[in-house]
């Protein structure tokens, strides 16, 4: 660690020592090799290239009926396009930046090589004006997203963000395929989005308004006897969802790196910010009713009041034929650790400290921590220890982990991951192996207003 790295404000560049880059896209035959993700699919289409156009600009968006905020928005539209591919396709999307201030994209959950990441780290942020070309394959099916990584507070909060789904060659089949992103928003008394709160960097922003695809409150139709897929992706910069359809049963089938092993049926699944998770919805019987999408209370924070919240509702229509198959086993997940062993490699506080003008947020007692270099191949165990008071989103760039013990209890993989709560006081252990993409990777909490505030580390992958 330098000491220069101690005293960083946020958002400036960062200083790294230098290390190959890699090359802007990856061979998904040596990645697969390495084992340190989902089971390669077997490919039975030719790959293609798909082409996006991500023009962030200035928008006037409408999020209600009658309600319109000015945003800023890939493509003029909030959430921005989604992105839908499949394993083994090349994405090459060109960023175009018609804001007023600096942006990059981060491809959150994709295996991209380091250069392809979209941080401060691996490339300089796209000035007013500017433009950029990201290229790189897509090895893995799942559910994704994107979404600006440069003054991120701002620049989510006021809408760059966007689904991406990646399609593997033999999905489970489903009535219909539907992604849901969540949002919250804090308007002021005009109708705009608010100006974040001295109090937001302690607890992370939250807003009234509750946005599934950029719309308040809106109410989806699933036909009765029909099964659908639902891919959500938490968007928002802090808000937790502790997600509820009416107290109803569903099956959570995936997780932030695609299908889990098998379905397992709930009544709730909890979302913090940055992560996904795929359900299998219905089928329902009771043409007419009206089921609710909500949030049950929880409480994340000491300081805050746990509260229900309502993002939309479900109504059951007419009944239609279903074709829905869903198997009993839908991935092998393979356990990155069989010995028992559990020695972490390496520990991350996540802690905070008062100060003048509110609270830090730290890693391992440093604001943007620089952590020891990862070598290729080699199996890494994380202790991910939360010395605060409230639960952190703990992301990692550009690899998935197992999450391997919780509170030092064993527990057997059952999807893979980018994003992990870490519940105040708690401790979690993920294990990951780095396949071979060398470059500057980070890692931080996904509220948004404590990665800006510095909790979060910095780290180079090396061969
Ligand atoms: Cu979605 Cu650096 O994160
Ligand atoms: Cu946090």
């Amino acid at each position: 660690m330098t000491p220069s790295h101690a005293h960083h404000a946020h958002h400036t560049a960062h200083v790294h020592r230098a290390v190959d880059p890699g090359a802007a896209t990856v061979d998904l035959a040596s990645l697969y090799a390495m084992q340190s993700g989902p089971t390669p699919p077997r490919l039975i289409r030719a790959p293609r290239e798909v082409h996006v156009e991500l023009d962030a600009r200035i928008t006037t968006w409408s999020y209600a009926p009658g309600r319109t905020t000015t945003a800023w928005g890939f493509q003029g539209a909030v959430p921005g396009p989604a992105i839908i591919a499949h394993v083994g396709d090349t994405l090459v999307a060109h960023l175009v930046n018609h804001l007023p201030e600096p942006t990059t994209i981060h491809w959150h959950g994709l295996r991209v090589p380091a250069v392809m990441d979209g941080t401060d780290a691996v490339q300089p942020l796209v000035p007013p004006g500017g433009r950029f070309e990201y290229r790189f394959a897509l090895p893995d099916a799942g559910t994704f997203w994107y979404h600006a990584h440069a003054n991120e507070t701002v620049q989510i909060e006021r809408g760059l963000y966007g689904a991406l789904v990646v399609l593997g060659p033999d999905e489970p089949v489903f009535d219909a395929d539907r992604v849901l992103v969540l949002d919250d928003l804090k308007v002021d008394r005009r109708g705009e989005i608010a100006r974040t709160a001295l109090f937001d960097r302690h607890s992370g922003r939250e807003g009234d308004v509750l946005l599934i695809n950029g719309q308040a409150t809106p109410e989806l139709t699933i036909a009765a006897g029909q099964v659908e897929r639902w891919r959500l992706v938490n968007a928002c910069n802090a808000r937790y969802a502790r997600l509820s359809l009416g107290g109803r049963p569903f099956r959570v089938i995936g997780a932030d790196g695609g299908l889990r092993d098998a379905a397992i049926t709930v009544t709730e699944t909890l979302l913090p910010p940055g992560a996904r998770v795929e359900l299998a919805v219905g089928p329902f019987d009771d043409v007419g009713a009206a089921i609710a999408i909500e949030s049950l209370p929880y409480k994340r924070s000491g300081m805050k009041r746990a509260r229900r919240a309502t993002w939309g509702a479900l109504r059951v229509g007419p009944r239609q034929p279903s074709r829905a198959l869903l198997p009993e086993v839908l991935a092998t997940i393979t356990p990155l650790i069989t010995d028992g062993d559990l020695t972490p490699t390496r520990t991350i506080e996540l802690g905070a400290r008062m100060t003048l003008h509110g609270h830090d947020w730290l890693v391992n007692g440093e604001l943007h921590h620089q952590d020891e270099p990862v070598k290729v191949g080699e199996l890494e165990v994380w202790d991910v220890i939360n010395d605060t008071g409230l639960d952190h989103p703990f992301h990692l760039h550009g690899f998935f982990f197992q999450v391997v013990a919780i509170d030092d209890v064993p527990t057997v993989p059952r999807a893979w991951h980018d994003t992990v709560n870490v519940v105040a006081r708690g401790r979690v252990t993920i294990a990951f192996r780095a396949d071979d993409r060398p470059g500057e990777w980070m890692y931080h909490c996904h509220i948004l207003e404590h990665h800006a505030a510095g909790m979060m580390g910095h780290f180079s992958v090396v061969r």
